[in-house]
């Protein structure tokens, strides 16, 4: 098991800090004792979402000059790469938006790394890249196959990321130490949702289509109903199930990854779950419940790009990284994203 002792003192540049689980990543990695500097170029994060103690730097993941001369000037260690689109519909209607902001930018900030002598990466991956498994849980050996353009841009860089390692693997007598070698770990994340549970940060991305997000708002008013996207899938009550993950234990996981790369660990592919699996309809029931607000549903019809289930297989995480996750309890993973909502700083 990787140590966080490990990140005492590391200078980590964090792409995309001032987002949902960037935000929540970071101030772990500040309260572990690391040197951060955030990259954000708020086109959905916030500055009071970045901690105080890290730096801030207004600009773009894929800015590879900017990038190379941060890398430099702040001796940087480890990259932590956030920054990207995420909403799966919108990928569909407009897919050069995610091929030019998730998978161009990370090419250009995995050459920066290259160029810089940064070996450490670690990358916000997608359940998305597996698409319709015909299995679930889905494990990491299963077969790559997704389904939107979303998930196709989060592939392409998992890709770039294990020719990139490779090409060092391929030179050993370049790379003699792991450490001296390009390495990273993709985390493959499932549904994140919820907030921290001190209440002082959470999802405040604009636009949001988050089912637990939008529950939130309609349960505080803020929306006058929820769509249930399809009734029809082949599943027990008609709705789509996914594997719900609490941000903070995601968060975790960044830190594991990093203790595990400094330590010299391998490359690595890793699911980001729970393995418990939540329909549409057992999540709206979940945020009536946390509420007690009976706020609308409407049954309305498929969205584009949604696979009927998906849930994960995080043995390999557990076991590699000893990874303990605490905030399972899907009712409070609920009530945490209740709270920020209706006391949350974006208010
Ligand atoms: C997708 C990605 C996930 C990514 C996330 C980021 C896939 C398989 N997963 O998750 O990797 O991190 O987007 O945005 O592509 N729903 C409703 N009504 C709503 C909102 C959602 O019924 O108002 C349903 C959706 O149809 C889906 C489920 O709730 O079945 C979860 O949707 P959402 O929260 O948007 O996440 P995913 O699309 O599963």
């Amino acid at each position: 098991m990787p140590s966080l002792s490990l990140l005492k003192n590391r200078n980590i540049l964090v792409t995309g800090g001032a987002g949902y689980i960037g935000s929540h990543t970071s101030r772990q990695l500040v309260n572990a004792g690391c040197n951060v500097v955030v990259v954000d170029n708020f086109y959905s994060g916030h500055r009071w979402a970045v901690p105080k103690e890290a730096l801030l730097i207004e600009g773009d993941a894929g800015d590879l000059e900017l990038i190379a001369s941060l890398l430099s000037e702040h001796h940087i260690e480890a990259v932590v790469h956030f920054a990207g689109h995420i909403v799966v519909p919108e990928s569909v209607t407009d897919p050069l938006k995610y091929h030019r902001n998730n998978t161009c930018c990370s090419l250009n900030l995995i050459a920066a790394c290259t160029r810089s002598g940064v070996h450490n990466f670690v990358f916000s991956s997608s359940a998305a890249v597996y698409g319709i498994p015909s299995t679930i849980p889905v494990a990491e050996t299963a077969p790559t196959s997704p389904i939107n353009p979303y998930g196709r841009s989060k592939l392409m860089t998992e890709w770039m990321l294990e020719d990139t390692a490779n090409s060092f693997i391929s030179v050993p007598e370049v790379a003699t130490q792991p450490q001296d070698r390009f390495r990273y770990v993709a985390l493959r994340y499932f549904n994140v949702a919820g907030a921290s549970q001190d209440g002082l940060l959470g999802q405040a991305t604009p636009n949001a289509s988050h089912l637990i997000k939008v529950a939130c708002e309609a349960a505080c008013g803020r929306r006058e109903s929820v769509a249930i996207f399809g009734t029809d899938y082949p599943t027990p009550d008609g709705t789509c199930i996914r594997d719900y993950i609490h941000v903070d234990d995601l968060a975790q996981a960044h830190l594991l990854a990093l203790a595990h790369l400094f330590a010299g660990g391998s490359s690595e592919i890793l699911n980001c779950g729970y393995g418990t699996g939540f329909s549409v309809r057992e999540i709206l029931a979940a945020v009536k419940e946390v509420s007690g607000v009976n706020f609308s549903i409407i049954e309305t019809e498929r969205r584009l790009g949604d696979p009927p289930a998906l849930t994960s297989d995080p043995h390999r995480l557990k076991e590699l990284f000893a990874w303990q996750p605490t905030l399972q309890d899907i009712r409070q993973i609920c009530k945490t994203a209740y709270k920020w909502e209706k006391t949350g700083l974006m208010n």
